[in-house]
C-alpha cells in the first residue's frame, strides 16, 4: 500500500463518518415518515443515500491506492426530537460536525504531502459546503413555520420536490 497509514486510518475513519450520516438521516426519514411529514421524509432519505454515495467514493479511493477499505461499528442513531425544528437542527449539527471531519483528514493527508488525498477530498468539502447550506435553509424554514400547520404542509410540500443531484 503506498498510503501513509494514518491517512489510510482517517480514511477509513471517514467511511464510517459518512455511514453515520447515512444512518442518521435514514433514521430522520424514519421521523418525519411518523409525523406524516412525507416531503420531510423522502429528503431525508434522499440525502441519506447521498451519504451512502460519499462512504462508498471513499470506499473505492482506498482500493485505487492499493488498500483495503476496514469498515468501523456504526452508533445507534438519535430516532426521537422533541420537535420537528429539533429534527433539523440534528441535521444541521451532524453536517457541521462531519465537515471538522473533512477538514481534519485534509490537513492530515497536507501534513503527510499526499497530495492524491488532498486532491481527492477538495470534493468533500465543496460538498460540505452545499450540504450545510441547505440543512440550515431547511432548518431557517421550519422555525419560519412556527406553530402554523399550513406553513409546515408547504414546507413539506416543498421538500418533496427534492430532485436528483439536489
Ligand atoms: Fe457526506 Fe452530509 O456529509
Amino acid at each position: 500500500m503506498d498510503l501513509d497509514k494514518e491517512v489510510y486510518d482517517g480514511l477509513n475513519k471517514q467511511i464510517t463518518h459518512e455511514l453515520e450520516a447515512w444512518y442518521t438521516y435514514l433514521s430522520l426519514s424514519a421521523y418525519f415518515e411518523s409525523k406524516t411529514l412525507l416531503g420531510a421524509a423522502f429528503w431525508m432519505r434522499k440525502q441519506a443515500e447521498e451519504e451512502m454515495g460519499h462512504a462508498m467514493k471513499i470506499f473505492d479511493y482506498i482500493h485505487q491506492r492499493g488498500a483495503k477499505a476496514e469498515l468501523g461499528a456504526l452508533p445507534k442513531p438519535a430516532s426521537s426530537f422533541p420537535s420537528v425544528v429539533a429534527a433539523f437542527e440534528a441535521a444541521l449539527a451532524h453536517e457541521q460536525k462531519n465537515t471538522a471531519h473533512i477538514y481534519a483528514l485534509l490537513s492530515l493527508a497536507e501534513s503527510k504531502s499526499d497530495e492524491a488525498t488532498v486532491s481527492f477530498l477538495k470534493w468533500f468539502v465543496d460538498e460540505q459546503v452545499e450540504e450545510e447550506d441547505s440543512a440550515r435553509k431547511n432548518l431557517d424554514l421550519a422555525k419560519m413555520c412556527g406553530d402554523s400547520a399550513a406553513a409546515l404542509l408547504q414546507l413539506d410540500a416543498l421538500l418533496a420536490k427534492r430532485k436528483e443531484g439536489d
